[in-house]
Parts: structure tokens; sequence; C-alpha cells
């Protein structure tokens, strides 16, 4: 009886660790030894001493376990000190919230399904055969909510998260630009399981038939080996990639290649719902406002970008808010002077670039 238990608590043992759950398996040797200890209390020499040599092994599994356990621990300590001398540090969870990015709907659930909760229940998706590998690719016109979305994934994931802002990295990076590149995968994967995130992606990554520098090109080449690496490893640390750009057709054409960034997302311009969520999202902040037909002000401004929504509403309140200083204390919000500053305002980005996506994403299709 008690063997039974005993074979069963140490082959869940097993299972545990070879999946990756340590402190499963930890736990469950720890009750094979309580029940080992148990049978320690009897007279037959021949089986203590069997006993003993069974207790003895188990308990150096648990060591080899706490030992790796530790290493792990450094390991993430080590990967924060690599990231500090590339200049970045560990996003803090100080994106919005998931409820502040309007619309997406679709995009957001295809973040959930791909990314939060493989990386939360990786066992459940072992079951279900969800593989780690390659990486999610974002694109689409300016002020769209690429940055936006993903740093509110970076929040919600509630995981270590990796922003690569090339901005502030690339004069930095000059010279040593594989040797980084080859750390910051060395550091993504010691704080395994972590998101991994290159915005702008094309001023890192830029075509390598358009650029005269030999160091860009051998950054882009390294790359592509580092990101070719994770798709052939398990899911043991893993670690998800993902990246934005608004110039996709400038990106070098290997990066998009199977197992690299092999998922593209096309993020276009706000439709009349998300218009309209965004502009209730961003009225409903100001208390001064009267109430507004969205509806109607959604279907005026089509063409016009998430961050231009933003913007006409900002405008039109800080309009109102100085006249307000100067004296007309009831001043309001409203379709009278959000219409106003559409007459102002126009769309960031015009026709004939939006149609440039459209094509793009029709010839991927
Ligand atoms: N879906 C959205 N809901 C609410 N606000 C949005 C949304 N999309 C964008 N915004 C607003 O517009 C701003 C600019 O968006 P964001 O920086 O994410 O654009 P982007 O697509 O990354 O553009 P770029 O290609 O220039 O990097 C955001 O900081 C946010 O205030
Ligand atoms: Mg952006």
């Amino acid at each position: 009886m008690e063997h039974n238990e005993l074979r069963s608590l140490l082959e869940n043992g097993l299972k545990a660790e070879s999946s990756g759950n340590k402190k499963e398996a930890v736990s469950m040797y720890k009750k094979g030894l309580k029940i080992l200890n148990d049978e320690l209390q009897t007279d037959n020499m021949i089986v203590r001493e069997r006993v003993q040599r069974q207790m003895k092994s188990i308990q150096t599994a648990i060591d080899r376990l706490a030992k790796n356990e530790k290493q792990d621990n450094d390991g993430e300590n080590n990967g924060v000190k690599i990231l500090e001398e590339l200049g970045l540090v560990l996003e803090n969870g100080s994106g919005p919230a998931m409820d502040e990015v309007a619309g997406m709907a679709r995009v957001k659930e295809e973040m959930y399904t791909q990314i939060i909760y493989p990386l939360k229940f990786p066992d459940l998706a072992m079951e279900f055969n969800i593989k780690f590998g390659g990486g999610i690719l974002l694109y689409g016109p300016p002020g769209n909510g690429k940055t936006f979305l993903i740093k509110a994934l970076a929040r919600e994931a509630k995981m270590n998260f990796i922003y690569v802002n090339p901005s502030s990295l690339y004069s930095q990076w000059f010279g040593n630009f594989e040797k980084n590149i080859n750390n910051l995968f060395r550091a993504a994967r010691m704080l395994s399981p972590c998101i991994l995130f290159f915005d702008e992606l094309d001023s890192l990554f830029p075509s390598r038939d358009q650029v005269n520098s030999d160091a860009s090109r051998r950054g882009v080449s390294q790359f592509l080996n580092e990101i070719g690496g994770f798709s052939s490893e398990s899911n043991e640390r893993p670690v998800v990639i993902l990246g934005a750009t608004n110039v996709p057709w400038q990106l070098d054409a290997a990066v998009t290649r199977p197992g690299r960034f092999d998922r593209m997302i096309y993020i276009p311009p706000p439709d009349h719902e998300a218009r309209k969520l965004i502009l209730e999202h961003y009225l409903s902040k100001i208390r001064r406002a009267e109430k507004v037909d969205v509806d109607n002000l959604a279907r005026k401004t089509e063409g016009y970008s998430a961050a231009d929504l933003e913007y006409i509403c900002k405008y039109t309140t800080q309009r109102a808010f100085l006249r307000a200083v100067e004296g007309n204390k009831e001043e309001k919000i409203n379709e009278e002077s959000l219409n106003l500053a559409l007459k102002e305002i126009k769309p960031s980005v015009n026709q004939a670039v939006l149609e440039k996506y459209e094509r793009f994403e029709k010839q991927r299709a």
C-alpha cells in the first residue's frame, strides 16, 4: 500500500521535474521521504539499509533541485545586470491598463491566446500543443496604438518584460552592436519566462541592402541568428519576442521569414466603432464635457489615427480651459467646440500612405 503511494509520489515528482515545475517536484520528493522515514522504524536491518539508500538518493535529488533553483535566481540577477550595462531596465508595469486601449478586440485576443496565457499556464499550453518560438510583429501607420498596446500587455502580463527602444540605444550600441544583441538575448534567457519587445524595429534592423554601415549589417545577421535559435528551443525557458514598426517595407526581408517574425499583425487606423470608443474614452475623462453624439463625430473622423482623436479632445479641452481662465466660468466641451477643432486638425496620415499599408497587407496575405 505504502509502496504504491511512494512509487506514485516519485513518479509524479519526476514528471513535475521534467515539465520544469521544481517546487512541485520537491514537495513530492519530501512526501516520499516522510513515508520512508516511517519505514525506518523497523528491527530488520536489511530493510533499514535499503530504506536508507532510497532516502539518500531522494535527498540528492532534492539538493540538486535546490541548487538549480539558486542558479536560476542568480541568473535573474545577472540578467538584470546585463540589461543595465546595455542601458535597459525591466518594465515595471507602469503602462496603461488594457481597458484604456480602446478597440483592437481581435488583436488583444490574439495577444492573450498567443502570449499571456501560454506563459501563465505552460502545462495547459503543452497539452494543447501551443508552441513558443518565432515572434509577433505589429505594423501600421503611426499613432494607432502599437506601442500603447504592448505597454498595456507588459503591465497585464506581470512578468519580466524587456522594452528595447532603439532611439535611445543605437548610438550607444554603435561598434558593439553584435555583442550587445548577443548579450540582450542572453539576458532574456536568464530572465525567462519573459517578453522581449523591440519597438521601432526598422531603425534597429533595416534592410541590409539599404544600409552602408558594416556594423549595422552584422547586427541584423546577429539578430537573425539569435531569434532563429529560440524556435528550436523547448518551452523550458520561454522568451516571447515582439516587434513594432510603421515602415514594414523597410525591414530586412530575412527578419520576417518563418521562425523569425513570422506572425505579422496589421494595426490599421481605428474603424467607426473603435473611433467611437476612443472618443468616448478621452471625453469621459473631462468633467466639463457635455453629452456628445460620438457616433456623428466618429463618422466625421474617418482616416484619423487614435492619437489624432486623442489630440482633438485635448486641443478642444485646452481651448475651453483657456476661455474658462479668461473669465467664461461656464465654458463646456460640446459638439460645437469639437467640430471647430475638427476643422483645424487634419488626419496625420494621408490616404495615399494608408493605401500603401493596405497594399502591403494584401501582398502578405
Ligand atoms: N487604441 C487606442 N486607445 C486609446 N488611445 C490610443 C490608442 N491608440 C493610440 N492611442 C493614443 O495615441 C498615442 C500614440 O500611440 P502609439 O504610440 O501607441 O502609436 P504607434 O502605433 O506606436 O505609433 P508609431 O508607429 O509612431 O510608433 C498613445 O500614447 C495613446 O495616447
Ligand atoms: Mg510606437
